[in-house]
């Protein structure tokens, strides 16, 4: 099986802030990112709200047919709007105000008792929860022991180790996602990954069997601006379903 591809839109909407007004529109790169074929939407609600605002919510849920994927930080404000807007899914990722982004994976280890009312009111309400994390053994079983059903393994590491050409830094982080995805699957979660993928780093990541999900912003809105949002989200579709018809080939 082919790995989804859930679209992160975040930096249109970073660029339309820059100026105020409407334009570029997120929601128009939702729908191009559906017409160009990905399987969801994501979008992360920040509480400074640099780039996704309460209204693009409203609209991406009534205007586009994806699953959306709402990713948040485990706060109350947080939590209220994600039991009203109800998306199919929501990612709990850790937030710093100072961070230009998510730095590192969620501490569900560390953060037990607090994540578990986030994790239990998400599911109760009908949306699917994933917990952002390191690939180590113990936010996997960290993430067992809330109830999470998915993880998504956080790929920034190794995708920066990529970028600067640390072939065997990438390698050995690489094999920590290898294990981890492994690790987690056969525990009964679901294995997702994300951040910081480029059309160089995705196709390692997109070949490991257990990986059911990957999700990808920063770089597609990134290569928009050269070819447009339709190519570059059909192209990263390309080479993630040749990486994997490749693995297992
Ligand atoms: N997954 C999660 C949990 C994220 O927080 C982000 C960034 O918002 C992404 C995936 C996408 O990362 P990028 O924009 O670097 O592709």
């Amino acid at each position: 099986m082919i790995p989804r591809l859930g679209v992160n839109i975040d930096h249109v909407a970073t660029i339309r802030n820059a100026r105020g007004g409407d334009y570029p529109d997120p929601v128009k790169a939702a729908l191009i990112a559906a017409k160009a074929g990905a399987d969801g939407i994501t979008a992360h609600l920040r509480e400074d709200r640099r780039h996704i605002t309460d209204r693009d919510i409203v609209r991406l849920g009534k205007d586009i047919h994806l699953p959306l994927n709402l990713e948040m930080a485990a706060t109350d404000e947080m939590l209220d709007i994600a039991l009203n807007a109800r998306p199919h899914a929501a990612c709990i990722v850790p937030e710093k105000r100072e961070e230009r982004t998510t730095e590192g994976g969620l501490d569900a280890a560390g953060q037990h008792n607090h994540l578990a009312r986030f994790v239990r009111q998400l599911r109760e309400n009908g949306t699917r929860v994933s917990l952002f994390i390191e690939p180590s053994q113990a936010q996997l079983e960290a993430a067992l022991s809330l109830g999470a059903p998915v993880v998504e393994l956080h790929t920034g590491a190794y995708a920066d180790a990529c970028n600067a050409g640390d072939s065997q830094k990438a390698a050995s982080i690489l094999d920590d996602l290898i294990k981890a995805a492994a690790f987690g699957a056969k525990a009964g979660l679901e294995i997702h990954a994300g951040h910081g993928l480029t059309y160089d780093s995705v196709m390692p990541i997109a070949a490991i069997a257990e990986v059911k999900e990957l999700n990808i912003g920063h770089f597609l809105i990134s290569e928009a601006i050269f070819c447009g949002l339709h190519e570059a989200i059909c192209h990263m579709r390309d080479l993630i379903a040749r990486s994997r018809h490749e693995a297992s080939s």
